[in-house]
This record gives C-alpha cells, sequence and structure tokens, in this order.
C-alpha cells in the first residue's frame, strides 16, 4: 500500500490486516518506555511513531515542526499510521501523544487494533520528561506546565473516545504499568 495513502490504498482493506495494541496518553505518559517493555514481554515488536516519521523525513521531529510545521507532521504521523495498518505483525505501538486528534488516525488500526489509555497529571508528566522536554517542540514553552494542562484539556476527551481501556498511572511504577498492560492484552486475546 502506498505510505501516502491512509485509505488503504489498492483494494481499500476496511481494516487492518492485525490487531495493533496502541498506547496513548500525553507527552510523558511512559508509553514509549512501558510499550518497549511490554513488547519484549510478549515477544511482539515495538513500534514508535515518532520514530518511523523521523525514519520517512530523515530529520528529528524537532526538525520537521521547526522547518515544515505541526499540520505537516500530522499528516506524516496518518502516513505513518497507513504503513502500519498494512503491517504484517502485530505490534505493541507508542504513538505521540496528539496522534489521537489526526483525524482519521485512530481508525486506521482500531478494529480490530485495541487502545489503552496510559492516563497522568500534567504535574507527573512533567516530571517525568524532565530533560527529555527540549526534544518536545509543543512543551517549548516559558511555562510547560501550563502547557500539558492545556493539551490534556484539548485532548482528554479524544483520548477516551478511543480507548478500550484506562490505565492511570501516577502512582504506578514502570513495572507495574507493564504488568497492567501485559494482562490486558491476554484479556484482550481471549475476547
Ligand atoms: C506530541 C508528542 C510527541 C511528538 C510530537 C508531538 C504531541 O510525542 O509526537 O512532539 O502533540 O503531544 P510524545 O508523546 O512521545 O512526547
Amino acid at each position: 500500500m502506498a505510505v501516502d495513502d491512509p485509505r488503504g490504498g489498492e483494494g481499500g482493506a476496511a481494516r487492518a490486516a492485525v490487531s495493533h495494541l496502541v498506547l496513548v496518553g500525553l507527552p510523558g505518559a511512559g508509553k514509549s518506555t512501558v510499550g518497549r517493555r511490554v513488547a519484549a514481554r510478549l515477544g511482539r515488536p515495538f513500534v514508535d511513531l515518532d520514530d518511523v516519521v523521523e525514519r520517512m523525513e530523515g530529520r528529528t521531529v524537532a526538525q520537521i515542526f521547526a522547518e515544515r510545521g505541526e499540520a505537516y507532521f500530522r499528516e506524516r504521523e496518518l502516513a505513518a499510521t497507513a504503513e502500519l495498518r498494512a503491517a504484517s505483525a502485530a505490534s505493541i505501538v507508542a504513538p505521540g501523544g496528539g496522534w489521537v486528534t489526526v483525524p482519521g488516525a485512530v481508525a486506521l488500526l482500531r478494529p480490530p487494533g485495541r487502545i489503552i489509555h496510559l492516563a497522568v497529571s500534567p504535574e507527573r508528566a512533567l516530571a517525568r520528561l524532565a530533560g527529555a522536554r527540549r526534544e518536545r517542540p509543543l512543551l517549548q514553552r516559558p511555562d510547560p506546565l501550563a502547557a500539558l494542562q492545556t493539551l490534556l484539556l484539548a485532548r482528554r476527551q479524544a483520548y477516551e473516545a478511543c480507548a478500550d481501556h484506562v490505565v492511570t498511572t501516577d502512582l504506578l511504577t514502570v513495572q507495574q504499568v507493564t504488568d497492567a498492560i501485559v494482562e490486558l492484552a491476554s484479556a484482550f486475546r481471549e475476547t
């Protein structure tokens, strides 16, 4: 399938071929950290969607935002999602925090994919991000906490609407969140 045709390209298959498990949530929710561990535990591939976009573009997310703007980045996120839809291996996927707001992105993978929302408070997210804030253009603000609060306000509904399950991560360790998701993944397989 053509990467640029998120509707499915030739044949326009209605559903993704395999059931990816997608972790959504604010920057700092732990999507990539936990996703890598879950993938290792389940013996499934891990896909960081930002990495896919960076490979497609040959530049970093920060560079894409600076050189082409956010709208272009969102287009590339959708194109990367379309690639995943055509993938043959059911992966653990960590998209960027804004992926849920890209029109059509969720529907490319779910169903049959399942989505888990890693809920996190803006305060906790900021504490987790620490130095990694530099790589996140939307948090390059004098008041990054306010930026995260605004993002959560704008996205809360989208996170809730797409999620099959929510794991509230503030008081949990990475290990505990990983365990919870591994358990959910087996429950999903049985349904
Ligand atoms: C973004 C989150 C980032 C990255 C980009 C935009 C967002 O990913 O996709 O900077 O809109 O929240 P993380 O959620 O992994 O930080």
